[in-house]
């Protein structure tokens, strides 16, 4: 195992068991996992086999039952609610299969809510020009005032990867980002997060999908509440056009670093 301090995710041992009643379910059984920073990480495996549950213990949602979980050197598996309320809000970014945007609500608000009401230095005005910088790099300018339902599903992900992208995570955590997509809009959201990855941030994303899988450099499959693999991808998928197109993305995220 690689110990040096460059690893952004450390998984020691890692257990959940969940206790409902008489019933016992060991959902992961010890994993142990580095991710290092700057990696693109896609999470695979078949229902049940514990990916959401693992999830929810890098988001910092929840605590393992056993073992240890460090987040850039932090110690989450001890911290209290709150600590782990900060995590979530200083360091993770979280984008979800069903989008989870605010209805009747603009993409700019949408984008600017994680910092709606947390610790910053931002006066109103420079959250906005950040949010839409950040729109404007997931490619939605122009669609700054218009609300989800006046948006494409894929557009409705692009917002939620902004929204995702304002607190300057260090790692994006991604359920299944594809899963109400179709092929097409699915390769152009992989374009968005293979930019991302390019320019440095950590990814890790759910997906059952084989073929989107192969856009991430690595593919750690579980079984049973355990990694049953962990591999390089071998032939990594380019989403090039996608990444053409919001080429500027390098500029727009160190305008919105400001
Ligand atoms: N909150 C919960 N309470 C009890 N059992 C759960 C809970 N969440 C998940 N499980 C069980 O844990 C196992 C792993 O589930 P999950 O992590 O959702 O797998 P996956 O995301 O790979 O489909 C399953 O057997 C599931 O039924
Ligand atoms: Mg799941």
């Amino acid at each position: 195992m690689n110990t040096n301090g460059a690893a952004v995710v450390q998984l020691i041992d890692v257990q959940k068991t969940y206790r409902t009643g008489e019933m016992e379910v060991r959902a992961v059984r010890g994993v142990s996992l580095e991710i290092q920073r700057g990696e693109f990480v896609a999470l695979m495996g078949s229902s049940g086999s514990g990916k959401s549950t693992l999830m929810n213990m890098l988001g910092a949602l929840d605590r393992p039952t056993a073992g240890r979980y460090l987040l850039d050197g932090v110690d989450v598996s001890k911290l209290s609610r709150d600590e782990l309320a900060d995590i979530r809000n200083g360091k993770l970014g979280f984008v979800f299969q069903s989008f989870n945007l605010l209805p009747r609500t603009t993409a700019r608000e949408n984008v600017e809510l994680p910092l709606l009401y947390g610790k910053h230095q931002l006066t109103n005005r420079q959250l906005r020009e950040k949010a839409d910088r950040i729109l404007s790099a997931v490619g939605l300018e122009g669609r700054e005032e218009h609300t989800p339902s006046q948006l494409s599903g894929g557009q409705q992900q692009r917002v939620a990867i902004g929204r995702a992208l304002i607190n300057d995570p260090e790692v994006l955590l991604a359920d299944e980002p594809t899963g109400n997509l179709d092929s097409r809009t699915s390769v152009e959201i992989m374009g968005i997060f293979q930019a991302l990855n390019e320019r440095g941030m950590t990814i890790v994303m759910v997906t059952h999908e084989p073929d989107i899988a192969s856009y991430a450099q690595r593919n750690v499959v579980m079984r049973d509440g355990l990694v049953k693999s962990d591999l390089p991808v071998a032939r990594r998928l380019l989403a090039t056009t996608e990444l053409e197109k919001i080429a500027p993305l390098e500029e727009e995220l160190a305008g919105a670093k400001e």
